[in-house]
This record gives C-alpha cells, structure tokens and sequence, in this order.
C-alpha cells in the first residue's frame, strides 16, 4: 500500500464572510492520480490554491509529505513571462531554490533532462512564450514545474484551453510522467471525459462539497449520486 503524499479532512474554505468549500475530505497516495470533477464555481481552484499555500486561512486538517507540490495552470499563456526566452524561464525554479546552489552548468544538464521529459526541441530555449503554440507553452509550464522534480503536481484545468487533439497530447505527456517519475498528480477539469482519460480515481464536487468519490471506472459505471448521474450524462458518458 502507497502512503498518502496528501490527506485533507474535514476542510473548510471561504472568502470573507462567504464559505465555499464545505468539509471536503480527501487523500492523494503516492503514485496517484486523482482527479476533481465540477461545474464552474464549485470551489476546485480554491481546493488547490489552499494545497499550495497559496490561501492560508482555512479550517481542518491539511497534511502534505512533499515539501514542494508544483502547480500547473489552465493559462500557460498568463503564467510565463512574456519578456523572458524559455530557456530563462525553465532556470527559474532553480535560480529560486533555496535548498541548494546550482551552477549554471548544472542548470543547463537540468533544462536538457527536463525537455526531454516534455518533448521540446532544444531550438525552443531561445524563443519567447507569444513564439511558441499553445500545447507547446503548457509543456514548459509542465516543465517549469518538473525543474525541482517535485513527488506532487497540482493541475488546474491544465487543458482546458487547448485543442481536442493538443488536450490529448498533454494528457498522454502527464500518464507517461505519472508512469516514468511515479509522480502523482491532483488532476482539476470541470470536463469528464478528460478525468476518465487519465485519472485512477474521481471526487466529484457541487457547490463546495464532495458529492461522490471512489474508483473512476466504478464512479463513471455506477454512479451514487444524482449530481454525479446529471454530470454524466451532459458529458454524454451515460
Ligand atoms: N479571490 C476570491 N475572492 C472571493 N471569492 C472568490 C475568490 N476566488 C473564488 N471565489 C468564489 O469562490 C467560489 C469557488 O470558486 P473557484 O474555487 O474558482 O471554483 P472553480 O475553480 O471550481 O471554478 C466561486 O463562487 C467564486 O466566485
Ligand atoms: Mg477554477
């Protein structure tokens, strides 16, 4: 049996005066992919805002055992510099790294390891974010995020606005990741169809609360909940 790598209970979430997420329990094992399904609004980027830390009030019980869970965004676009060459931009976590010093020769083996793992061309290094593609630019948010070879990666809609046949090429990319770094992965997607492509197991959320979550074949084949059943079927599941 893997360990868990993250285990929340019973969290609670709000904004002010206003609650969005609601006793939401859950665990990601080592080696795991998990996805969280919802309609827009139900409260999944605030779920994995407060993994990262990047919302610190909250109530209830948040374990991490990796120091340093990376996040990858919908919009590759909005997250990379715009000023900056790629190859800059893929250094960045190490020049950041405050575990160690790297020398530049040490940064530029890291950079070379990481686009292969990504699949980008070294000729890539020396354009700017507008000059690359869209699947080309989630890549190096994937790879920004790999630099310091994290155990745990947050992944926010990571392809939700890409093409069908570039979503399925960035999905291939994080099964072949998942499978070659045994890296798990908090997979978010308001869209089923993609949850079923890549993740072993599924929570579902409406309006801040877990609505179904177990094994993704026996979710999608028998699902318990009516939320579940609806979702499914306007995703023309079932
Ligand atoms: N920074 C914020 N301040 C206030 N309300 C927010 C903030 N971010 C999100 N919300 C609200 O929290 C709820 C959940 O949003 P979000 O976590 O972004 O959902 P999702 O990612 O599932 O679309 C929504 O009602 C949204 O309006
Ligand atoms: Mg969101």
């Amino acid at each position: 049996m893997n360990k868990d790598l993250l285990t929340i209970e019973h969290l609670n979430v709000g904004y002010g005066k206003k609650q969005v997420l609601f006793d939401v329990s859950l665990s990601v094992k080592e080696g795991e992919i998990l996805g969280i399904a919802g309609e827009s609004g139900c409260g999944k980027s605030t779920l994995a805002r407060t993994i990262v830390g990047m919302k610190r009030q909250y109530e209830g019980t948040l374990r991490l055992e990796t120091n340093d869970p990376q996040m990858v965004f919908q919009d590759p676009y909005g997250s990379l510099n715009p000023s900056k060459k790629i190859g800059w931009l893929l250094k960045e976590p190490l020049r950041l790294d405050r575990q160690r010093k790297w020398s530049p020769g040490e940064m530029d083996e890291r950079v070379f390891e990481v686009l292969e793992k990504i699949e980008l061309d070294r000729a890539l290094l020396s354009r700017y974010p507008a000059q690359l593609s869209g699947g080309q630019r989630q890549r190096v948010a994937i790879g920004i995020a790999l630099m310091r070879a994290p155990r745990l990666l947050i992944a926010d809609e990571p392809v939700s606005a890409l093409d069908v046949t570039i979503q399925a090429q960035i999905l291939k990319l994080l099964a072949h990741l998942h499978e070659e770094l045994s890296l798990s992965i908090l997979f978010i997607s308001h869209d089923l169809r993609v949850i079923w492509q890549l993740c072993e197991n599924v929570l579902v959320m409406k309006d801040g609360r877990v609505v179904e979550y177990g094994h993704t074949g026996e979710v999608y084949r028998n699902p318990q909940d009516d939320y579940t059943k609806k979702l499914l079927s306007a995703a023309g599941i079932r």
